[in-house]
């Protein structure tokens, strides 16, 4: 997730100023890297670099750029480290045309090499950098430039929000669309493009959010909008904003985590799109180690459990979970040239996972990293890192970067089955369920969040909870738990479900309420069984069943309906999203602010 802000504007050459005011309110969509272009006396200037925006500004004087039109970028980096050259805008061979992008282009390479076939030099290992030399091609072969981004917008497979300029026609900004968010405005003093409307208030609040398959000709007098696949005019209804800026950051939401809790299918969309050859690589050394750990801290650590869980069910592979902070104690002697550890990192920082790293590393383990953060501590330890393409995320509660490192860890399960030749007609089946899983989280997120705020307002003045589960359920029921202790400050509970009887059920007593996770899978019946133990000693049940379940339904007090999975593994993605709502409830009811829970930092880099 990156951010784009570009401006036409009437009078003022005052461009480069406008861009970093608008970046610097961007900043919460990437801050790896940052730069802008503009047009200035029929001259390309492009000034980018690495680090914050004030940071870019004070080497690169951002704010001081001339000019009537520009484009800038504040980039959270998904291909390519962050460096000034994979920093935008990009330009083509020429330098005449500069293009800011945010998405991932997933044909990248295959235009990449056509391309370079064709003499495009490119500077940059961005998926980003095709644009521009797309462009160029079109524009070399006779096409002006709004037909040349027109005809790229065409060959581009993936996700897009996109800005361009030329040298050419110097009075207008070209921008397309296609599942990245961009909105255009409409001013006194010019027209703009932003990622994010917070970015375009101080301007104005008459705005127009492009949909997919849009192109617009911006220029400091209109807009013009076409639909790129057709190249026919379209009409966009004008709408005027009433948030506040403090509101306008949240895209509307109270907080960020809600925001990101609904961020969840696109986060998703965007893992689907990760390149497989990062996955084929992580695979091949698994496959040659002796001895696999899963290494993480707190909710990371929750997607290690499932990780081992995937990897067993899919592709036959041992792979131990251990919490970071523990591995030495446990595995040090474990440790030699053959182990693998694999280990996950929202930030890439957290010091419990580097010194688990390091201490694999000095004893000659391989290392492969999932995290959220290109260029952390962690891509730099890992002999072969997956990126979890999740975009920063805000709020201190991980949602939205669980959920990805969840369907990282089973893209990663499905191309270890794939390689070991492992039931092959099943992972192609749950490729092709997996594809669907964005639109079905979207779902659970539409037909949950009423009824699971009407269960925290029932049960919130509880003083304690537990989640119980089975299966590859465990790590979510886990997962609920955290996302309610750490919000909440409620001393919460979570077990296997089996295990509740070996000492957790001496706690029950009248009306305590139980949370069950209880899809119609091979745990069903015994969660039942479990359900009945809580029921006969007074629990209130609370329950995730799926849809028709007239049986449970029966059994809870309350409930929530969930879709079907034909695949076990993909329970945990969806079945997590009620939890994460019902946690930001309660602590929402409580008074708290679930951003920002206290003693807790986004980042624990201290041991
Ligand atoms: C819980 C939470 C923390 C982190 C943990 C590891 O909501 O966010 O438990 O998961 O501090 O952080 P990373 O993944 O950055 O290593």
């Amino acid at each position: 997730m990156c951010g784009i802000f570009g401006c036409a504007l009437l009078n003022g050459d005052n461009s480069g100023e406008v861009l970093y005011n608008s970046l610097k309110r961007l900043e919460y969509r990437g801050y790896d890297s940052a730069g802008q272009a503009t047009i200035d006396a029929g001259k390309m200037i492009v000034a980018k670099g690495v680090g914050k925006i004030d940071e870019v500004n004070s080497s690169q004087g951002l704010s001081r750029m001339r000019g009537k039109i520009g484009i800038g970028h504040t980039r959270w980096a998904t291909h390519g480290a962050p460096s000034k050259e994979n920093a935008h805008p990009h330009l083509d061979c020429s330098g005449r045309i500069a293009v800011v992008h945010n998405g991932i282009i997933e044909n990248f390479m295959e235009l990449r090499n056509a391309l370079q076939e064709r003499g495009h030099v490119f500077r940059s290992r961005t998926d980003s950098e095709v644009i521009p030399h797309l462009i160029e091609d079109f524009m070399r072969r006779g096409k002006g430039f709004v037909e040349a981004v027109r005809l790229a917008a065409e060959n581009l497979r993936g996700s897009f929000a996109s800005a361009a300029i030329c040298l050419d026609e110097p009075d207008k900004i070209v921008c397309i669309r296609m599942e990245s968010p961009l909105i255009l405005g409409i001013g006194t003093i010019g027209n703009f493009c932003s990622s994010d409307i917070p970015a375009l208030l101080p301007y104005t609040n008459k705005v127009i959010p492009l949909e997919d398959g849009d192109l617009a000709i911006v220029d400091a007098r209109g807009i013009k909008i076409l639909d790129w696949r057709t190249g026919s005019a379209l009409e966009r209804e004008v709408l005027e904003v009433s948030w506040s800026p403090e509101v306008a950051m949240k895209s509307g939401f109270a907080h960020f985590m809600l925001k990101e809790i609904h961020e969840q299918p696109m986060a998703i969309r965007n893992v689907l799109r990760g390149q497989r050859i990062y996955y084929e690589l992580a695979a091949s050394m698994l496959k040659r180690a002796s001895k696999i750990f899963l290494v993480a801290c707190g909710t990371s650590y929750h997607a290690c459990l499932f990780g081992s869980y995937a990897m067993a069910n899919l592709a036959g592979l041992t792979a131990h979970p251990v919490i970071a902070s523990e591995f030495e104690a446990q595995c040090k002697n474990l440790i030699d040239g053959k182990t693998s550890v694999l280990a996950i990192s929202q930030s890439g920082e957290t010091a419990d996972t580097l010194n688990a790293v390091r201490a694999a590393k000095a004893r000659g383990a391989s290392i492969i990293g999932i995290t959220n953060t290109m260029g952390s501590s962690l891509t730099r330890l890992s002999d072969v890192y997956i990126g979890q393409n999740s975009g920063p995320e805000v709020g201190v509660a991980a949602t939205k970067t669980f959920t990805a490192q969840v369907v990282v860890l089973l893209k990663l399960a499905m191309e270890l089955a794939r390689s070991e030749g492992r039931r092959n007609g099943a992972v192609d089946s749950l490729a092709e369920e997996l594809s669907g899983l964005p639109s079905k989280m979207e779902a659970v997120i539409r037909a949950s969040e009423e009824r699971v705020k009407g269960i925290a307002l029932k049960y919130s003045a509880k003083g304690s909870f537990c989640f119980l589960a089975r299966g590859v359920n465990v790590p979510t029921a886990l997962e609920g738990r955290l996302k309610l202790l750490e919000l909440s400050y409620l001393p919460a509970l979570a077990y296997p479900a089996g295990e509740s009887k070996h000492g957790f059920i001496a706690v029950v007593e009248e009306g305590y309420p139980v949370i069950f996770l209880a899809p119609r899978d091979s745990t069903r019946d015994r969660i039942l069984g479990n359900m009945m133990e809580m029921k006969a000693r007074g629990a209130s049940i609370i329950a995730l069943i799926e849809e028709g379940d007239e049986e449970l339904k029966q059994l809870a007090d309350d409930f929530v309906e969930m879709p079907p999975c034909a695949n076990e593994l993909l329970y945990p993605a969806i079945y997590v999203i009620p939890l994460q709502l019902f946690a930001y409830y309660v602590s929402t009811l409580k008074g708290y602010d679930p951003d920002m829970p206290r003693n807790l930092a986004k980042s624990v880099t201290v041991v």
